[in-house]
């Protein structure tokens, strides 16, 4: 696929996400109206939207085309968001700027960005249960609601962001430790983003662990780049300040193994994932497209 085509095709996947968002986030009222805005503006001030792009294409792939997988998408780009706005607090990575604009908390304050966090996380479970009325098949959708759960939380990216700002500052980091935090903090949303694409449309539990293995691959490559861009990147174009890392003391990918590793890692891991994607049934060519792209993406 040509890039031109690919970048097109990658606008209309966000717009169709974006258009799902518009849908499931809630109305900016009552008194406590100040949240519900810190909320909405979390969401809707930028972002890739590739979680929910995932998890769209997974469910395709496996030959879904109903409306239950659009819960679903909203609510796992509510989950990020939040993991973002909490990872911006002053007590975790202390960063001002997100997605090209301040930062939940810089804009609406430190107590707001905690609450709006909190309230991107509960809804984003409210919202997924709205897929219950939408489908025959209501085991599939709380088969989708455990995996989002699963791997939000402690087994997932809650508990490799504890592991990520307790490693801030010691030494002793191994690349094992980093693959362990890059698979919890980053890899286990990717994960539950292709698993529940492929729940809903049926797939087999065989089906669903390849896919889960594909996100991990696509998953630590992504942190790494991340990282990278942290050390190569510019705040106009990444949308984040960079140097965040080595402000907060963290020993990255890049430090235990230097920047030429690093690089090559990205493009071995994505290799890899393109080659089991390539096993898959169906048409998997946009979501091997969307794993290449990523490996030289700049934001
Ligand atoms: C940033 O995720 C957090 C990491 C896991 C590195 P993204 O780079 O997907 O952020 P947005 O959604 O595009 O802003
Ligand atoms: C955070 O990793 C991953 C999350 C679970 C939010 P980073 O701290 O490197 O993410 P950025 O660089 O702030 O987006
Ligand atoms: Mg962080
Ligand atoms: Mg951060
Ligand atoms: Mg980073």
């Amino acid at each position: 696929m040509d890039s031109e085509k690919m970048g097109q095709l990658m606008v209309e996947r966000r717009e169709e996400v974006e258009r799902i968002l518009q849908e499931y986030l809630p109305a900016i009222d009552g008194l406590q109206k100040t949240v519900l805005e810190a909320m909405t503006y979390s969401v809707l001030v930028g972002g890739k939207r590739l979680r929910p792009i995932m998890m769209l294409e997974s469910y395709r792939i496996f030959g879904g085309s109903e409306k239950v997988i659009e819960p679903f998408v909203a609510a796992i780009e509510m989950i990020h968001t939040y993991s973002l706005v909490h990872d911006d607090l002053p007590a975790m990575d202390n960063d001002r700027y997100r997605r090209g604009k301040l930062t939940t908390h810089a804009k609406y304050g430190e107590a707001m960005g905690i609450l709006a966090g909190d309230g991107l996380l509960t809804y984003a479970f409210e919202t997924a249960g709205a897929a219950f009325s939408m489908t025959d098949d209501p085991a599939r959708v709380g088969r989708a609601m455990q995996v989002l759960a699963q791997k939000a939380g402690i087994y997932g990216m809650l508990g490799g962001q504890v592991i990520d700002v307790e490693s801030e500052g010691k030494p002793g980091m191994t690349l094992e430790k980093i693959t362990q935090i890059h698979t919890l903090k980053t890899a286990a949303l990717m994960e539950s983003a292709l698993m529940i694409g492929a729940i809903l449309a049926g797939a087999s539990e065989d089906q669903v662990g390849q896919m889960e293995q594909i996100a991990r691959s696509v998953g630590i490559a992504f942190q790494i780049q991340d990282d990278i861009l942290d050390v190569t990147g510019t705040q106009e174009v990444l949308g984040k300040p960079i140097g965040s890392d080595a402000r907060n003391e963290k020993t990255t990918y890049i430090t235990l193994r230097g920047m030429e590793a690093s690089v090559a890692e990205v493009k071995q891991l994505s290799e890899e994932a393109i080659g089991k994607l390539r096993q898959m049934p169906g048409d998997t060519l946009f979501l091997e497209e969307v794993v290449r792209m990523l490996t030289v993406r700049k934001k």
